[in-house]
Parts: C-alpha cells; sequence; structure tokens
C-alpha cells in the first residue's frame, strides 16, 4: 500500500518525501508544479536512493485524481497542496479558495470513493490568528485573519466534520510554526517560484543579490529588541513530524490538532544575527513599518506532539541557518 503526497515537489513536502523513503514507505506523488520544478522529483529519487510513481496533475482535477486512486493502494494522504501567500491570498481571495478548497474537497471525494480513511493535513500556526498571549497551545481559539488563514480553518473543520460522519476516519491537523533550512545534502531546500515572501527566502535573495536589502517589518514591538518572535523549525525536524503522525493515523480515529514548532521563539533580528554570524556574510537591512496583520509573538507549546506523536524538533537556529545557505551554495 502506498501513501498519497500531494504537492510532494514543494518545500516541505520534498523533504517529507525524503524521510517517508528512507523509512521504506511507498510514495505516489501529485503535483502540478505550480510553485515547484520537475528537478525535485530527480532529487528526491536521488537522494533517497529510491524510485516512486509521479503524477503531474492538478488536485483539482478530480477525474486526474480518482485515476490515481484506481492506479494504485492508496491507504493515507499527506495533503500539503496548496496556495500559501499571505498577502496574494488577500488580493485574490478566489484563487485561494478554489485551489485550496477544491482541491482538498477532490482528494477527500476520491478518499471516499476508493474507502482510503487517513489524512495528514498541513495546517499552520496561522489558525491561531493573532494569539492573546504565548506560548501557543492546541487548545487555543481559533480564527482567520486573511483568506489564505481561512482555508486552513476551513479544511480543519472539513476534516472535523468528516471525521465524526466516519468515526474509522483519521485526520491529523499539523500546525506547522516557521519551517526553514534545508536538506543536509545542499541538493534541496525552499525554492519557490516567483518572489518571496516569507523571511528566509528574502534574506537569501538580499545575500545572493538578488535584491538590495531587506526590510525588517517594524522594531517597535513589545519583545526585548522590538522585532517580531516567531517559532522557527528545521524543515527536516518538520518532515519527520510527518512519519510521527503517519504512525498516529495509522492508531488513532479522530480529527486531532497538533502544533509542530520547537517552542522556541526567535526575533527577526536574532535570525539576521545567527545567519550573518554562522554563514560569515552580512545582511544589509533597514527597519520599516510593520507589516499589517502580523502578531508581535507567536511560538508554540510542542508539548502535545512529544506526548502523543513522540516526535520533537531537535535541530537548532544555527543549523537551520547553515543549511538555509548551504543549499544555495550548492545550487549557484
Ligand atoms: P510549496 O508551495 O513549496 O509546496 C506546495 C506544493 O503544492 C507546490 O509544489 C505546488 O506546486 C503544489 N500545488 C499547489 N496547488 C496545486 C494543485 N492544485 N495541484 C497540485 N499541486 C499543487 O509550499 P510548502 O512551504 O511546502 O507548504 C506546504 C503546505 O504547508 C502548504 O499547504 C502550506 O500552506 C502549508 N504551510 C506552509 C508553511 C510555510 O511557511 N512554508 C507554514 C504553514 C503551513
Ligand atoms: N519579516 C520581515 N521582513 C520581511 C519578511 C518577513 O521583517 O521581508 C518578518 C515578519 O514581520 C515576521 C517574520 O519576519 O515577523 C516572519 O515572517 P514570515 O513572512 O516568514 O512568516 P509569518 O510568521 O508571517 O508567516 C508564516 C507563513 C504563514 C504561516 C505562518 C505560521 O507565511 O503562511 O508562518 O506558520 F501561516
Amino acid at each position: 500500500m502506498a501513501i498519497l503526497v500531494t504537492g510532494g515537489a514543494g518545500y516541505i513536502g520534498s523533504h517529507t518525501c525524503i524521510e517517508l523513503l528512507k523509512a521504506g514507505e511507498e510514495i505516489v506523488v501529485l503535483d502540478n508544479f505550480y510553485n515547484s520544478k520537475p528537478a525535485a522529483v530527480e532529487l528526491i529519487s536521488e537522494i533517497s536512493g529510491k524510485d516512486f510513481k509521479f503524477y503531474h496533475a492538478d488536485m483539482c482535477d478530480q477525474e486526474a485524481v480518482d485515476d490515481i486512486f484506481e492506479e494504485n493502494d492508496i491507504e493515507a494522504v499527506i495533503h500539503f497542496a496548496g496556495y500559501k501567500a499571505v498577502a496574494e491570498s488577500v488580493r485574490e481571495p478566489l484563487m485561494y479558495y478554489r485551489n485550496n478548497l477544491t482541491g482538498t474537497f477532490c482528494i477527500l471525494e476520491a478518499m471516499k470513493k476508493h474507502g482510503c480513511k487517513k489524512i495528514i493535513f498541513s495546517s499552520s500556526a496561522t489558525v491561531y490568528g493573532i494569539p492573546e498571549k504565548v506560548p501557543v497551545d492546541e487548545t487555543f481559539p481559533l480564527s482567520a485573519i486573511n483568506p489564505y488563514g481561512n482555508t486552513k480553518l476551513i479544511i480543519e473543520d472539513m476534516l472535523r466534520d468528516v471525521c465524526n460522519a466516519d468515526k474509522d476516519f483519521s485526520a491529523a491537523l499539523l500546525r506547522y510554526f516557521n519551517p526553514i533550512g534545508a536538506h543536509e545534502s545542499g541538493k534541496i531546500g525552499e525554492d519557490p517560484n516567483g518572489i518571496p515572501n516569507n523571511l528566509m527566502p528574502i534574506i537569501i535573495n538580499v545575500c545572493t543579490g538578488k535584491q538590495e536589502k531587506l526590510t525588517v517589518f517594524g522594531n517597535d514591538y513589545p519583545t526585548p529588541d522590538g522585532t517580531c518572535i516567531r517559532d522557527y523549525i528545521h524543515v527536516v525536524d518538520l518532515a519527520l513530524g510527518h512519519l510521527a503522525a503517519l504512525r498516529s493515523v495509522r492508531e488513532k480515529k479522530g480529527a486531532i490538532p497538533y502544533n509542530l514548532g520547537t517552542g522556541n521563539g526567535y526575533s527577526v533580528l536574532d535570525i539576521i544575527n545567527t545567519f550573518e554570524r554562522v554563514n560569515n556574510i552580512k545582511i544589509p537591512y533597514v527597519i520599516g513599518d510593520r507589516r499589517p496583520g502580523d502578531a508581535a509573538e507567536c511560538y508554540s507549546v510542542p508539548d502535545k506532539a512529544a506526548r502523543e506523536l513522540g516526535w520533537k524538533a531537535e535541530r537548532g537556529l544555527e543549523q537551520m541557518c547553515r543549511d538555509a545557505w548551504n543549499f544555495v551554495q550548492h545550487n549557484k
């Protein structure tokens, strides 16, 4: 039996595919390369030394998704595919609702048709909106502050409803904090199409001269150095969290949310300083205005995942910064 990985050519998906293959799982990958490249598929095989079936298809194409379930014995789905740029979702909400919701709908319809009852969903810390306090645990109130976040909330609700309707169904709702870093081989990492939106890919663009300088969004927050605090997690730790979640959906039923973070908060200046120090490079930056919708602080209580999944992030900030830069050095 195989695990269907949607969005498996993307940043988190590709790292997870490697860990799944290394662990001896059979995988089938679906991606339309909207935000990834065909080379990622080759590299997953090269790094893991294993082959797998790849479908170049759109998850919103119900027929194409059905065919994958017809042609393969799918035991569980790890569902990464989706659009993820917050600002773009504010400008183009329908595009986000169409892709993220229709795509998930097609996957769930095909799962239903074929009796597949296990799913691991890429949710996000964004479902906590602007948290009233930190650290954030899974019982905190949920809210959406942009259309992207709303798609995550709606999909979590869809999965809760599906699990309520079918007591044999299991869904792990993985609420990622801020994934950064890259595979230690330097062969795969974050390689988005178009202009990046997140801090680390922007730092990389500045260091490679693609962008002149980094703008730090505000230094007047009520934090020790005035810049926002986030819970950065190494993408390989995050990938390993999916293996732990796979064990869990094989045993437990119901829709269960888990924070996947380190529990440590670092400021924007901490990231800049650590990146500069470990990679011996300067990051030109200026302090700009606050970015609308940014929480001053957002970091996790990761205890539930440790307790129930037996998973804990192990890689520190220095390694995250080193591996992110190592990926760039290997791909000049
Ligand atoms: P990514 O963009 O690198 O990967 C997503 C993949 O899905 C891409 O390869 C893209 O081509 C594919 N895709 C998108 N729409 C598709 C469609 N209709 N059909 C088939 N493939 C499609 O993003 P990522 O950083 O790897 O994120 C993976 C998931 O995790 C996303 O759902 C994202 O919302 C969620 N997430 C990411 C972060 C983050 O900071 N990276 C944080 C929280 C949650
Ligand atoms: N930042 C800057 N300058 C930039 C970009 C970012 O100062 O040019 C700051 C932001 O203000 C924030 C921090 O860097 O304080 C991190 O910003 P990101 O955009 O990298 O990440 P966010 O925490 O805003 O959001 C990310 C994803 C969301 C996801 C959330 C929680 O983009 O999709 O993490 O997982 F929901």
